[in-house]
């Protein structure tokens, strides 16, 4: 499954990529707004810290806008993905951008129909919400469950991008469910590391090696 950061933090972002394990990024203006500073200037960063996809979401609300948009956000690195709204108009917008071959990530969907819908506008990505589904009392992850099995039903190629993620519980269920990403605010990605018995482990084998009175170097 890939991983991305869902964030518009530049710095934090480039500090993540660091860790090799990064394939992409998902920003949204609320994120863009928590960061602060020029949109195009940090997304100008965030591409060229972070070389997989990063997705930018357009704002306009009527198709012809959202496309005007998408073009503008592509012509700022070439791993920008259009991030468009699943509205009528932002699925004729996804229709309209990959015919010029954008890349496209709706989002916004909260429904296996909606996802129907994203894949047939031919979407490259497709972004369920689970946190937010969870928050309501429905159940997110059988959302990514049921859009799994309507895309391989009729071999659609639109990847599933988990999104919303709330813990490692949630990325490790989405994976199990068959998402093809999942994008995780940074702490969760740094908790992904976690276990109290790896560092205990590690605590009891480096005792042991001083022990020894030996260096490997
Ligand atoms: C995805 O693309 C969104 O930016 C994000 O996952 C929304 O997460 P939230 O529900 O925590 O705001």
């Amino acid at each position: 499954m890939q991983i991305f950061i869902d964030s518009a933090d530049a710095k934090e972002l480039a500090a993540l990529a660091g860790s090799g394990l990064v394939d992409g990024v998902t920003t949204n203006p609320s994120l863009v707004a928590k960061a602060g500073g020029d949109f195009f200037e940090t997304l100008k960063a965030i591409c060229a810290a972070v070389p997989g996809p990063v997705s930018a979401e357009v704002v306009a609300q009527d198709a012809e806008g959202m496309i005007a948009e998408g073009r503008k956000l592509r012509q700022t690195a070439e791993n920008i993905v259009v991030k468009l709204p699943l509205t009528p108009e932002g699925l004729k917008a996804c229709k309209a951008l990959t015919a010029e071959g954008c890349p496209t990530n709706v989002t916004l969907c909260f429904s296996a129909m909606q996802a129907l819908l994203a894949a047939k506008a031919g979407a490259t990505y497709i972004s369920p919400f689970l946190g937010r589904l969870d928050d309501i009392g429905a159940d997110g992850m059988e959302l990514i469950r049921e859009i799994r099995a309507i895309y391989d039903n009729y071999g659609f190629d639109t990847q599933i991008l988990a999104a919303s993620i709330r813990s490692g519980a949630h990325v490790r269920d989405a994976a199990l469910a068959g998402a093809d990403c999942a994008t995780l605010p940074p702490a969760v990605f740094k908790s992904l590391y976690k276990h109290a018995l790896t560092d205990s482990g590690l605590e009891a084998f480096l005792k042991d090696w001083k022990a020894t009175g030996q260096s490997i170097l």
